[in-house]
C-alpha cells in the first residue's frame, strides 16, 4: 500500500496529514460499519470475477477468500478493530485483509473504486432491509386481519369531521388500515426492483480498463440487472430516496392509526384497551396509563419525513458523478430502516393485545343520530325525492334532540308527522344492526361483506410478502 506517515491508502500524493478534526469530519466508519457483511459479499463477488477473467490469479482469489473468512469471523466476534484513521468500512476491511494475506489483499481493489463499491453495498443492504420490512408488514397485516375477524360485527360509530356519521363495524374500520399497509408493501416491493441493480464495474465514474464481467458479478450477488451507465451507477441514490418516500408514507399510516388508538384509549372515549406492556404510568399522577407506543410512533413519523427531506436535499445540487456529499446518505437511510423496522415489529405485537369495549362504542353510536341517513334512504325508497327525505329527517333529528332521545326512540306517530310514508317497518331500518346489514355490497360495512373482505385479504396478503 502506498502511504506516507498519515497512513491513508490514498496518501501517495499528499505532503501533510489531515488534522484530527478533518479526520473525524470526513470519516464514516462509525456508521457505515453496519454494512460490513455486504462489503465482504461484494468484494468476494468482485474477486471471483477478477480471477475468472484472469485479472488476478487463482491463488490470489484463494488467499482473498481465506482472509475474508477471518475478517468476517473477527467482526462477528466483536474482535475487529475499527480505525477512524482508515475512514470507512471499505478501507478498514481491505487493510485488515492485506495485513492477513499480503499482496493478494492489495490486488482486490483492481478495476474497482470505493465509489462503485459503496453504491453496491448500500443497494445490497437496502435490498435485505426491504425484504425484512416486507415480512414485517405481512405479520402486521395478519395481526390486523385477526383483530378485524374478532370484531367483524362489532358496531362502532364511523366518523366524519370527528362527528358521529354512520355505524360501521370495528372490523371494517381495521380493514381500512389493512388496505393502507398493503399499498405500502407494494411500494417497497416496487422500490426493491430499482434497488436491485448492480453499480459495480462503474469504478470511479467512467468504467475500467480491465476486461471485467459485470453480468457475472450481478448474478453472484443476486442483482436483477446491471446499471447501464457508469456515471449514473456511482451517483444514483434514487432508490434510497424512494425507500424513504415509501417509509414516510408508511409512517403516515402508522401515525393515523396511532392517533386513533390514542383517542380510543382516552377514558373520555374508552373504545379500546391496550395491554399494559405498551403503556407507561406517570411519575406524579398515580391514576395514569399513557399510550406511549402509539404516541412515540406518531412522533417518530416526523423523523422519517426528515430523512426523506434530507436525502432529497442532499442530491439536488450534485453534479455528476460521485461527490463526497453522498456519504451523508447513510445515517438518514439507516435510521429510516431502523425506525420502520422497530415500529412494525412493535405494532404487530401490540395489535393482538387490543381489547374492544363494545358497550362504549354502542353508547357513542346512540348519541349521534347515526341512522339518520338510513331513515332518509327509507323514505327515498318509498318514493320521496332524496333531497326532500333529507329535509324531513333533519326535522326529525331536531325533534329527537329536543326530546333528548335517539331516532328509534321517537314514537311512530311522531315520526309520521315528518312524512306520511313512515310505517311500522321503519324501526328495523333505524337500528344499528339494520343500518350495518343494509350496506351489503362489495367494500361495504355489512358484517357479511366484512367477512368476505377478510377472506379475500387472507389470500391477498400472500401476494405481497
Ligand atoms: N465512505 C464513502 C461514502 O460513503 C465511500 C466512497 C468514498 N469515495 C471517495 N472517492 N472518497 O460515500
Amino acid at each position: 500500500m502506498t502511504s506516507n506517515d498519515n497512513g491513508y491508502t490514498w496518501a501517495g500524493r499528499f505532503s501533510e496529514p489531515v488534522s484530527e478534526l478533518v479526520k473525524r469530519y470526513t470519516a464514516s466508519v462509525s456508521f457505515d460499519q453496519r454494512m460490513w457483511r455486504q462489503d465482504i459479499r461484494g468484494s468476494l463477488a468482485h474477486a471471483r470475477m477478477l480471477a475468472r477473467q484472469k485479472i488476478i490469479s487463482a491463488d490470489d482469489l484463494a488467499d482473498i477468500e481465506r482472509g475474508m473468512q477471518t475478517v468476517a469471523e473477527e467482526i462477528e466476534a466483536g474482535q475487529f478493530q475499527w480505525l477512524l484513521d482508515l475512514e470507512d468500512v471499505h478501507l478498514n476491511i481491505e487493510k485488515r485483509l492485506t495485513t492477513l494475506i499480503g499482496d493478494a489483499g492489495k490486488r482486490l481493489h483492481t478495476g474497482r473504486s470505493r465509489n462503485d463499491q459503496v453504491a453496491t453495498d448500500i443497494r445490497l443492504y437496502l435490498r435485505d432491509a426491504i425484504d425484512d420490512i416486507l415480512k414485517l408488514i405481512a405479520a402486521f397485516r395478519t395481526a390486523l386481519l385477526d383483530l378485524a375477524e374478532k370484531e367483524v360485527a362489532t358496531p362502532m360509530p364511523g366518523f366524519t369531521h370527528m362527528q358521529v356519521a354512520q355505524p360501521v363495524t370495528f372490523g371494517h374500520h381495521v380493514l381500512a388500515y389493512f388496505e393502507m399497509f398493503g399499498r405500502d408493501a407494494e411500494r417497497y416491493a416496487d422500490c426493491r426492483k430499482r434497488t436491485n441493480r448492480l453499480p459495480l464495474g462503474a469504478a470511479a465514474l467512467a468504467g475500467t480498463t480491465y476486461p471485467i464481467d459485470r453480468a457475472f458479478v450481478a448474478e453472484q450477488l443476486g442483482f436483477d440487472a446491471v446499471c447501464e451507465n457508469s456515471l449514473d451507477a456511482v451517483s444514483d441514490r434514487d432508490f434510497a430516496i424512494e425507500f424513504c418516500a415509501a417509509s414516510a408514507l408508511l409512517m403516515t399510516h402508522i401515525s393515523r392509526l396511532s392517533e386513533e388508538l390514542v383517542l380510543w384509549m382516552s377514558p373520555r372515549i374508552g373504545f379500546i384497551r391496550i395491554a399494559d406492556r405498551f403503556c407507561t404510568g406517570s411519575s406524579i399522577m398515580p391514576q395514569k396509563k399513557n399510550p406511549d407506543v402509539p404516541e412515540l410512533a406518531r412522533g417518530k413519523t416526523g423523523r422519517v419525513y426528515g430523512h426523506l427531506t434530507a436525502l432529497l436535499t442532499l442530491m439536488k445540487g450534485q453534479p455528476l458523478a460521485y461527490n463526497k456529499d453522498n456519504q451523508e446518505d447513510k445515517e438518514p437511510l439507516f435510521d429510516a430502516v431502523d425506525t420502520v423496522t422497530d415500529t412494525l415489529r412493535i405494532f404487530a405485537d401490540m395489535m393482538p393485545s387490543i381489547t374492544v369495549r363494545p358497550e362504549a362504542m354502542l353508547a357513542a353510536l346512540q348519541q349521534g343520530f347515526a341512522t339518520a341517513t338510513d331513515l332518509a334512504d327509507y323514505l327515498t325508497k318509498k318514493g320521496l325525492p332524496f333531497r326532500d327525505a333529507h329535509e324531513a329527517v333533519g326535522l326529525a333529528v331536531k325533534r329527537a334532540e329536543q326530546l333528548g332521545v335517539d331516532l328509534p326512540q321517537l314514537p311512530l306517530a311522531e315520526l309520521q308527522t315528518f312524512s306520511p310514508l313512515v310505517a311500522e317497518d321503519v324501526f328495523a331500518v333505524l337500528t344499528v344492526e339494520g343500518s350495518l346489514a343494509a350496506r351489503n355490497h362489495f367494500g361495504g360495512t355489512a358484517p357479511e361483506q366484512v367477512r368476505a373482505a377478510i377472506a379475500r385479504a387472507r389470500k391477498r396478503i400472500l401476494d405481497c410478502s
